[in-house]
């Protein structure tokens, strides 16, 4: 037992000096002191050796088992240090080079410009209404005194839906303007609202998308007229252009509306010598506007006698695109990484 003993002990201290790496030595370790290592079970053996020899056997087995635990742990950190050296050699890490930032989300730019528009609104005293984007004939037209024969009724601009649970008409609205009648059905003068929201029409090129947006604003009182819709439309356009841009009313027809006008801004693309933009004239349409028909008033009960209401419908792309520089529409709605990249902002 003692020569075992002692051999046992020479040849494990001799493995422990051979291993070559940290794995090496945990599986010295197991085949040592493990439930069947070799120290283990001659441990185990001692229970039959005589009495007056246990002792003297007992002290041996356990000097033996510290000194292969110190001889263990020693060997241990000189081969952890050892790899990390070679760790250390092999990998290289070069703390001067820039950072890695995370990429930061930002508002898409219709987003931002339709903010604006509703903040600068909001600030004139127009709080800001909604309507649905599913409509019926009666508030996306025939409220509007727009006629069964006009053009904007036809296929060509219009999305129709199937027909509702009760055979009634369905289509995605053409503009907010469905939500003037919505408001004035619902409240009495004096009223003074804008209603931004998502508008729907069969179209497609630089300046046309067939989904875009629209701010709808109206204002009804006792003697408005034309010289207020110019005042706040001047103002309007001062604050969300920061800058006097040209622009210019232009006489117009709404059905809604009487008189009516278009607004356009100086093209910013060519600086109103014409380019592909401005389609060669100029000049860049961005809203309708006039002063509210009294049919519409008649339509909704509102006295067209005492009231008079002036309304205005701004294309917000036309004014995002204006403000931020950008020459196609469609560009907003591609969703190209690129250029969210380069419009987002917070
Ligand atoms: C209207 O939609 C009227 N409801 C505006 C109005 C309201 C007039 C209240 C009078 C009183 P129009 O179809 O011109 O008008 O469109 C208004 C604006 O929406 C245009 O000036 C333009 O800036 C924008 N717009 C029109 N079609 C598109 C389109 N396909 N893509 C992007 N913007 C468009
Ligand atoms: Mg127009």
């Amino acid at each position: 037992m003692r020569t075992q003993l002692e051999a046992l002990q020479q040849a494990s201290l001799a493995r422990l000096e051979g291993a070559a790496s940290v794995a090496d030595l945990e599986q010295i370790r197991v085949e040592t002191l493990g439930k069947k290592g070799t120290l283990t079970q001659l441990l185990r053996g001692l229970g039959g050796v005589s009495a007056e020899d246990r002792p003297l056997l007992g002290e041996l087995a356990n000097g033996l088992k510290t000194a292969f635990n110190a001889a263990l742990a020693a060997r241990q950190l000189l081969l952890q240090q050892r790899e990390m050296d070679l760790r250390l050699q092999a990998e290289r890490l070069d703390v001067t080079l820039p950072g890695r930032c995370p990429p930061v989300g930002g508002r898409h730019p219709i987003s931002r410009a339709l903010g604006e528009i509703i903040h600068i609104f909001s600030e004139m005293g127009f709080p800001p209404a909604t309507g649905p984007e599913v409509e019926d004939d009666w508030h996306n037209f025939e409220a509007l005194n727009i006629p069964a024969d006009h053009p904007a009724r036809q296929m060509h601009d219009t999305f129709y839906l199937p027909p509702g649970p009760r055979g009634e008409k369905r289509l995605l609205r053409t503009h907010t303007s469905t939500v003037q009648i919505r408001a004035m059905e619902n409240r009495r003068p004096p009223l003074r609202i804008i209603a931004p929201g998502r508008v729907f029409r069969c179209d497609s090129d630089l300046t046309h998308t067939p989904m875009f947006h629209q701010v709808e604003g109206f204002l009804v009182d006792e003697g408005v007229h034309f010289g207020h819709l110019k005042g706040i439309l001047e103002r309007f356009l001062h604050l969300f252009f920061e800058r006097d841009l040209p622009v210019r009313f232009r006489p117009s027809f709404f059905p809604f509306t009487e008189p009516s006008a278009e607004l356009d801004m100086g093209c910013l693309f060519c600086e109103g010598r014409g380019c592909r933009v401005c389609k060669g004239n100029g000049w860049i349409e961005i809203l309708g506007c006039g002063l509210i028909h009294p049919a519409v008033l008649d339509n909704v009960g509102i006295d067209r006698e005492k009231y008079s209401g002036f309304a205005f419908g701004v294309g917000v792309e036309r004014m995002a695109m204006l403000k931020y520089g950008i020459n196609d529409l469609r560009l907003f709605f591609e969703n190209d990484v690129r250029f969210l990249e380069q419009h987002a902002r917070l």
